[in-house]
């Protein structure tokens, strides 16, 4: 599907702010247009989990605007919580309940819970619903929390980590589901995760958190094109070129580093470049350099 400037925004964060002991979440601001899949990333700690639980009112923000369906996120709640479907990265059901408990519990907060629809997704993940939630692998729960989240047939869907846990065939799998979500243009999807390959494949925008502030929001290709990786011997750069570089590093013959494609032009013509990626985009931002102020 192609991003036109009337498609509405599905879920919009602005300015959001909130401090939790020594760490704050500092002027959060992103939208993800309606049909289209986000990919949330940024380090340990970043700040990823805090977004989504002040998006769910799990958490009270301190300040800025959340609207998810362009409804503000508190007024219209109930509203809203009916039709997000959300994984959260650790499940918070009692262990001793079944499949069956769990649906019990849950199927009351939505209308358009349906029964086959979770008997039929238990069976595409191989999940026996007499089962109790101790007795399932880590792998396991994600998938019964996935199966939980889209029981309900929901519009947005918010994932907290769904892939941690699962082996690649598991991963594979939960890929194809959100693509067939994603069949319809009314959707959308919020996904943070640690393993970037999973966005490569289903991604269309990507926002990059860093220490509790917003880096880079904006599409997966826009994001790879921005950035590449450059490579050289020792002694071709000035300091001033040096400091141009995000996350540089110096080894025995040379240095490597991140460069945003706007500063390209400061650096000597042999200079060697390579594409990036999220990993190495995520990784060389926590090293520091140019942004770190
Ligand atoms: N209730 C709390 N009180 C104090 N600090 C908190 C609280 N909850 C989270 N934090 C801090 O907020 C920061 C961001 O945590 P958050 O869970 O949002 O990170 P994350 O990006 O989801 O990381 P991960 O990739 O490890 O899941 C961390 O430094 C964490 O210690
Ligand atoms: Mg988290």
């Amino acid at each position: 599907m192609n991003h036109t400037a009337n498609t509405p925004n599905i879920l919009e964060v602005n300015h959001l702010s909130k401090r939790l002991g020594t760490f704050a979440l500092d002027d959060v601001s992103f939208a993800l247009p309606q049909g289209f899949i986000m990919g949330f990333i940024g380090e340990n700690g970043a700040g990823k989990t805090t977004t989504i639980k002040l998006m769910l009112n799990m958490l009270a923000k301190d300040k800025g605007e959340i609207k998810i369906f362009g409804q503000e996120h508190l007024q219209y709640e109930r509203e809203i919580k009916e039709r997000i479907g959300v994984v959260m990265d650790s499940p918070y059901y009692v262990d001793a309940w079944t499949m069956l408990d769990i649906e019990h519990a849950v199927s009351s907060f939505y209308s358009k819970w349906d029964h086959s629809r979770y008997m039929n997704l238990l069976e595409h993940f191989s999940l026996e619903p007499k089962k109790q939630l101790k007795a399932l692998s880590r792998g396991m729960k994600m998938k019964l929390m996935v199966a939980v989240a889209l029981t309900h047939d929901p519009d947005l869907l918010i994932l907290d980590e769904p892939t941690s846990g699962l082996d690649a065939v598991a991963r594979n799998e939960l890929m194809e589901i959100l693509r067939i979500f994603m069949t319809d243009e009314r959707k959308g999807v919020l996904f943070s995760t640690h393993i970037t390959s999973d966005l490569e494949k289903v991604a269309d925008y990507i926002t990059l958190i860093h220490k509790g502030r917003i880096l880079e929001t904006q599409t997966k290709d826009e994001l790879l094109e921005k950035y590449l990786v450059v490579k050289g011997g020792l002694n071709l750069l000035t300091t001033e070129q040096r400091q141009m570089l995000i996350g540089y590093r110096e080894h025995s013959v040379g240095f490597d580093g991140l460069i945003d494609c706007a500063s390209l032009r400061h650096l000597p013509t042999s200079i060697v470049t390579e594409p990036s990626n999220f990993d190495e985009i995520m990784i060389r931002f926590n090293m520091g350099g140019e942004i770190d102020e």
